[in-house]
């Protein structure tokens, strides 16, 4: 096979691949913008010792990454489509030495862990799934955990805190975070 179809082929199957990931998920895989954090964790008080677990940490992981600034006892993350967990992966393995807590990328579907001993939970899905987290957290979190939400809010349920991710943007869109 020629250079040629094999680079019109690639881009191509990595397409279809991220179809059969969404028909499998219902969500799908798209990063929140890196600026977006800044708002987050600025207005945001993250307490020591944390339990983190973002759901559905993409290949980036990038909540994870920034929470660990605020030396958190465990950070989580699980991804359903393998190829983005094990780049997720290999970016913890090559931070690794710089982390004060190692970052945990499992490839596996988060309906099937507990979240019991969560404290944060991270989420940007699509709003019928963050209602499931929030009833499944709701079921098995302790009082206090907090999920967060970005875009989607969850009907009837009283928010705690709202955060904009951009603030200077009337078109701003927020964080909607709610307390088990
Ligand atoms: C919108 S992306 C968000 C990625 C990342 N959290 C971020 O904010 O940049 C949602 C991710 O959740 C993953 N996902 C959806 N359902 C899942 C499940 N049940 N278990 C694990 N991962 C899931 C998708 O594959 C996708 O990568």
């Amino acid at each position: 096979m020629s250079l040629k179809i094999i680079l019109y082929t690639l881009p191509f199957l990595f397409f279809l691949y991220h179809i059969l990931v969404y028909f499998h998920t219902r969500v799908p895989i798209v990063n929140t913008p890196r600026k977006y954090f800044d708002q987050l964790f600025y207005n945001l008080k993250i307490p020591k010792n944390s339990t983190i677990y973002e759901l559905g940490c993409g290949a980036q992981a990038n909540f994870l990454f920034r929470a660990q600034n605020y030396k958190p006892c465990k950070l989580v993350g699980y991804e359903l489509s393998i190829l983005h967990a094990c780049f997720a992966r290999f970016k913890a393995k090559l931070k690794k030495k710089s982390q004060k807590t190692p970052i945990e990328i499992y490839c596996q579907d988060f309906w099937k862990v507990s979240l019991s001993d969560a404290d944060i939970v991270y989420a940007f899905l699509v709003p019928e799934i963050v209602q499931k987290v929030w009833e499944k957290l709701k079921k098995e979190a302790k009082p206090g955990t907090i999920l967060i939400s970005l875009a989607d809010q969850i009907p009837g349920e009283k928010i705690w805190q709202q955060i904009p991710t951009r603030p200077n943007d009337t078109k701003t869109t927020y964080y909607y975070i709610y307390r088990v």
